[in-house]
Formats: C-alpha cells, structure tokens, sequence
C-alpha cells in the first residue's frame, strides 16, 4: 500500500499554527508534499526568518506520523516571498476584521493548493490592506486630545470597534499608581482565559508597563511586515510598550505619539476577535486615557482601589473622567482587602470600606475583593501568576468570583450612536 498524497497535503492543512491560530491551508504555509515509500517531507513556508517553528513541526509530525504506512515525517522550512507574505497579512488582517458570525470555512479559497496563483480578489476584506500607505504620513494632531477617532478613514479597521466584534474591552482603572491594577489585570486575564475564554492584554500603561513581565512572557512578538502578533503566555495574549523600548528608555512623548502606539497596538496587531480584551490604563486621567475614550469607546471601566477612603477620592476622579469620555463604569474592584493570618484571622492592614462606599458614590457594584497575599507580589515578580502558581489559593477564589461576577454582567449597553448595531 502506498501513501496517499492528498490525504497527506489535507492533513497538513488542518494542521493549526500555534502563534496565528489558523489552519496552515488557510495561512498558505504549506508549499509542497513529497511522498517516497514510508517517508512523507512537508516543505513548509514560513512568515518571516527566524519565525519559530517547534511547536508547528511538532503539531505536523503528530497529525502526519498516526497517517497509514507513514513512518517517517521530514518538515522542511523555508521562507515566504515577498508576495506570499503579503497575501498572508491579508488574510490576517481580513481574518481580523472579520465579525463573530464569520465562518473561517470562507477562506478556504486560501488553500495552499494556489499559493502560486496570484489573484487576490476572492477576499471581501481586501480593501483593507494598505500596503500603499505610509503609516507616518497620519499626522494624529498636535495636541492631546485632538487625535481623530479612530475609524476606516485610512482603510484600516479598528476591528474592536465593528459594530458585530464580540470582543468585551475591559479597561481596569484606577486613580493612582500602586494600587494593583496591572495584578488585577494580569490574574483577571489569565482567570478568564483559563474559564475558556478567548484573552488578550493590552498594556495600555505606556511610560509604567509591567504587564509582559507579570504575565511571564518571554520573548517578542512576531512581526510580520507591518503587522504585530502578540506573544501569549499563560493562556493569554499581551502586547505592551514593553516589547519595544529597552527596560531603562524613559518614554517621553507627547499625546499624538502616544496616540499612535496604542493605534498600532490595536490596528497594526493580529488580535484576532478575543471575547475579553482587558486594557491595563496608566494611573490617573491623562493622554492614554483619552485615546482610548476616543479608539475603544466601547470600553467598560472597573476601578480599582484600596479599603483606604483616601485612596478612593482619587479613584473616584477616575471614574469621573472615564464618564466624562461616556465610558461606562461598570464596576469597583477593591485591592488588598485583608490579611489572613496562619490562624485564620483577617486583618484589615489599610483599612475597610473603600471599596463598597466608591461602588456606592458612583453607583455601580463592588465586584470583588482580593486579599493581600504575599504569593500574588511574589508572582507578578516571577513571571507566574498567581492564580497559575497557586490555583486553589485564596487569590485564585478571589479572581474566580470576580471574573464570574463580569463574565454575568455581560457587555455594556450601547452609549454611543455610531455604536448602535444596524
Ligand atoms: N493583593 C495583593 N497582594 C500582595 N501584593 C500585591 C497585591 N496587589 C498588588 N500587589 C503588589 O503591589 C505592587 C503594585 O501592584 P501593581 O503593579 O499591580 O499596581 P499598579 O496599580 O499597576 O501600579 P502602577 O501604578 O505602578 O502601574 C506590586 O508589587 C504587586 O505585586
Ligand atoms: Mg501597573
């Protein structure tokens, strides 16, 4: 009995990229199939140089190897030409664009059988590609806050914002810096994902990042060209100014440069269609927080904050300023609540009630509570979560019930009118 070739190529095809998350016939990254008696080579093109592929061979040599009568499975990489590529980030990009209901079965024309063929007008998202573009001639204004909104003016989608994207954007805020934000952002991600749900984390705190590092990510993201894939770690993707600037570079720039990295973040990057993007926004009210009003404004704000009632006034003025760019303020989470002793014994080190009297002022509800815990410090200092490291922990309960809490709540409801689905 000989190999049969087709079911070779097809089952090559099914086979997903762990980092683009597609089927390999739908990426066009297998070229060629060769069969000689036991032994089956995969010739498998690759987005970029250096692109990693370990997991990928792995992913091929398991699907290829349990085929009847092959013995011996040969993956042999190479590299997209230019052309390739560029028909790889549009249908990247139209995959992104692509509302809920889309059914990835319609890029089936995609098939690596035609990676020769050079016709390009069978994708409805076409229009998005720009490769005549020069992203630095957008010029996003001179001064904070009169950056455009973000739109299709230049033909390139902000995908969250399509009218059928399912993807919740949950913006965790607070009034000042320390308060754990980017803990709560990182464990509350990594609690979704682990739920089921499909996370990204944008580190939307440009001059403080720390998400990428408290998530454990190791190494950059790919780059393909002008498109971004973020790095996961934990079940969780991130992108963060983290990746692009040396740890010790102060950032110093003003709105529109900031305005047009949390763009490319958005815009540049292969999301696909996540069901929660969690945005980890800087302290305070600044520039950031006015791009997204304008990028995301469909983002739900959760405050964070401490039991301190000094620490409230100021969350509250966070609030404030996420309503008064008619961003809907859906919940308070309060931060560092208690101690629990050996014996069992709470200890409320910074007070009590913070949390509750905000929810209570802004009228919304206090959506959790998470403890003090030295393992969740440790955590974020290593690289392994928390709620990864200790999963039956009292942390990893805490951000259970809180993730559970905003899994129910669902989205919020439609402020604004360009939002309103047709
Ligand atoms: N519940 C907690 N238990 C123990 N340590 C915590 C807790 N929450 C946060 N921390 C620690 O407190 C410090 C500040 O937390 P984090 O960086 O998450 O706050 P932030 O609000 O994002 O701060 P920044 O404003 O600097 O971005 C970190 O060292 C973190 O590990
Ligand atoms: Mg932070």
């Amino acid at each position: 009995m000989s190999i049969d070739e087709a079911q070779v190529r097809s089952t090559a095809g099914e086979v997903v990229e762990p980092h683009l998350r597609l089927p390999l016939s739908v990426l066009g990254m297998v070229r060629s199939v060769r069969v000689k008696r036991h032994r089956v080579s995969v010739e498998v093109v690759l987005p970029v140089d250096g692109f990693p592929a370990a997991v990928l061979t792995d992913r091929l040599r398991a699907a290829l190897g349990v085929l009847p009568d092959v013995h011996e499975v040969m993956v042999e990489p190479s590299v997209m030409s230019d052309e390739q590529r560029r028909r790889l980030r549009m249908v990247l990009r139209g995959e992104a664009a692509r509302g809920p209901t889309g059914d990835p079965g319609e890029l089936s024309d995609h098939d690596s059988h035609d990676h020769d063929s050079h016709d390009h007008d069978s994708h409805d998202h076409d229009s998005h590609d720009h490769d005549s573009h020069d992203h630095d001639s957008h010029d996003h204004g001179t001064q904070a806050g009169s950056a455009p909104a973000l739109g299709h003016e230049d033909g390139r989608p902000n995908r969250f914002m399509e009218p059928r994207s399912r993807t919740r954007v949950l913006g965790i805020s607070s009034g000042k810096g320390g308060v754990g934000k980017s803990s709560v952002t990182v464990n509350l991600a990594v609690t979704l994902a682990r739920l089921g749900h499909d996370v990204g984390i944008l580190d939307a705190d440009v001059y403080g990042f720390s998400v990428p590092k408290m998530l454990g990510v190791r190494g950059d993201p790919l780059i393909i060209d002008d498109l971004v894939v973020p790095p996961e770690a934990n079940g969780v993707r991130c992108l963060s100014m983290g990746f692009f600037v040396p740890d010790e570079t102060p950032i110093i720039w003003r709105g529109p440069m900031l305005h047009k990295a949390l763009e490319q973040f958005l815009v540049d990057a292969y999301w696909g269609e996540p069901d929660y993007l969690l945005v980890d926004m800087p302290p305070g009210t600044g520039d950031v927080t006015l791009s997204l009003g304008q990028y995301l404004t469909k983002t739900e704000v959760y405050v964070v904050t401490t039991p301190q009632a000094a620490a409230q006034r100021v969350a509250q003025r966070s609030a404030y300023a996420a309503r008064k760019l008619k961003l809907a303020v859906r919940g308070v989470v309060e931060n560092m609540s208690w101690f629990t002793g050996d014996d069992g014994t709470r200890y409320e080190l910074f007070g009590s009630g913070g949390g509750a009297s905000l929810a209570a002022d802004l009228q919304v509800p206090l959506l959790g509570q998470v403890p003090l815990i030295p393992a969740l410090r440790e955590g974020g200092d290593e690289g392994v979560p928390v709620v990864v490291a200790e999963p039956d922990g009292e942390a990893a309960a805490a951000f259970s019930a809180l993730a559970a809490r905003i899994d129910e709540l669902g989205p919020a409801r439609v402020y604004r009118k360009e939002l309103t689905v047709r």
